[in-house]
């Protein structure tokens, strides 16, 4: 039986690991071809050849090697901006006095240029290919704590606040163009970025983690309905849904 993505092919940064391999195999299984992008080689590869799909060395940091990457290859259907890192390793609040105490220049560098250089470099590479054969569908993994706030990480939160604003900008831009670009804002999902200490927040803050095949049934939500602009929404105990931003100016 043909899958949802037959003859589709995909290309996932972050795709050696939790949610991006996620992707990759829900969309290996749904027909897609898969290309998995990552710094992680050895997992990288292991993911793509468990998906009869092809790796490729990427650091999303990297303006230089975002420009390189699609001169020859650039015919994607699906690109996934989904790397991403926390900016603790254990989420669970700041043991010091006063908040962002413990935030120095080096890690503020490097979930800034991972989480959002990372997500703009991308979009800004493969949109012209996209706009030149009007089709196409980018999926930004943001998250809840683009839409919430997430007191124990505010800088996580500011990554993930901007990666949605700048999908509904850039919806609006993209729709005359025949190209799509949705925001996956899950809760807390089972992948090695959630800490032992963060599944302990995650069980005050929520019902809980979500098991990591969740990751994949929102990005099939989200491509299937094809909304441009549009944040995707799931936590713990409740179902996938489009989170709908309400206009404070609108009547
Ligand atoms: N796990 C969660 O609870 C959760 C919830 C909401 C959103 N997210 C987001 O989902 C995305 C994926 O996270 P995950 O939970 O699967 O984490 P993960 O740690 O399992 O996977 C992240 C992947 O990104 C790769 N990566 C890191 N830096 C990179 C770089 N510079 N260039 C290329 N690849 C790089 C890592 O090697 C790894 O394979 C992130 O953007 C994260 O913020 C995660």
């Amino acid at each position: 039986m043909a899958g949802q993505l037959t003859g589709q092919r995909a290309f996932i940064t972050g795709g050696a690991s939790g949610i991006g391999a996620e992707m990759a195999r829900r969309f290996s299984a749904e027909g897609a071809t898969v290309v998995v992008a990552d710094v992680n080689d050895t997992l990288g590869k292991e993911v793509a050849a468990s998906v009869s799909g092809t790796y490729v060395h990427l650091d999303v940091t990297s303006a230089t090697a975002w420009d390189e990457v699609f001169v020859k290859d650039n015919n994607f259907d699906i690109v996934c901006l989904n790397a991403g890192v926390s900016t603790y390793t254990n989420v669970v609040g700041d043991p010091e006095p006063f908040p962002l105490s413990r935030l120095t220049n080096d890690m503020f560098e490097r979930i800034s240029s991972i989480n959002i250089d990372g997500v703009v470099f991308g979009a800004r590479a493969i949109i012209p290919h996209m706009c030149n054969r009007k089709s196409g569908h980018i999926l930004v993994t943001a998250s809840l704590a683009g839409i919430i706030p997430i007191g124990p990480d505010p800088i996580y939160g500011l990554t993930k606040h901007a990666m949605v604003g700048f999908v509904k900008s850039l919806g609006q831009t993209l729709e005359p163009h025949g190209v799509c670009i949705s925001a996956l804002c899950p809760g807390f999902v089972d992948t090695p970025l959630v800490s032992p200490l963060a599944r302990i927040f995650a069980e005050s803050f929520s019902l809980g983690v979500l098991p990591v095949d969740i990751a994949g049934d929102l990005a099939m939500r989200a491509l299937s309905e094809r909304i441009n602009g549009s944040q995707w929404v799931v936590s713990a105990g409740f179902p996938i849904a489009q989170y709908e931003h309400k206009d404070p100016f609108a009547g």
